[in-house]
């Protein structure tokens, strides 16, 4: 709840080292992350939701989890870790955490493809 009220680090970073859109299909919301990285570490990471409430709050726990964070770290922030550390989610709502863990997995996934197209 106090996630979804205050949400932290919102917005979208100037000039991202990684930037991804992902959206879920079955309930139309989407989430926009954008990460700074540094020495294989995440510096500065926002985002912006356009969906339900437990969006907001999975986003806002995961960003504070990601920052500071080696790439190898922020992979192991999955659904799971996300949902436990908002301290559990009602049960319609579990899907919302896809989103942000999705999200994480798939910035840096992209950005390691395209570090390895520029060696
Ligand atoms: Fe509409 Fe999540 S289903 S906001
Ligand atoms: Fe779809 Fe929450 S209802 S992300």
């Amino acid at each position: 709840m106090e996630h979804f009220k205050n949400p932290r680090n919102i917005g979208v970073i100037e000039n991202p080292t990684a930037i991804i859109q992902v959206g879920d299909p079955d309930c139309g919301d989407t989430l926009l992350l954008s990460l700074k990285i540094k020495k294989d570490r995440v510096v500065d990471i926002k985002y912006k939701v356009y969906g339900c409430a437990a969006a907001i709050a999975t986003s806002s726990i995961a960003s504070e989890m990601a920052m500071g964070k080696t790439l190898n770290e922020v992979l192991k922030i999955d659904e799971k870790a996300i949902t436990k550390a908002l301290g559990g989610l009602p049960g319609e709502k579990n899907h919302c955490s896809n989103l942000a863990a999705g999200a994480l997995r798939g910035a840096i996934n992209e950005y390691r493809k395209s570090a390895l197209k520029r060696a």
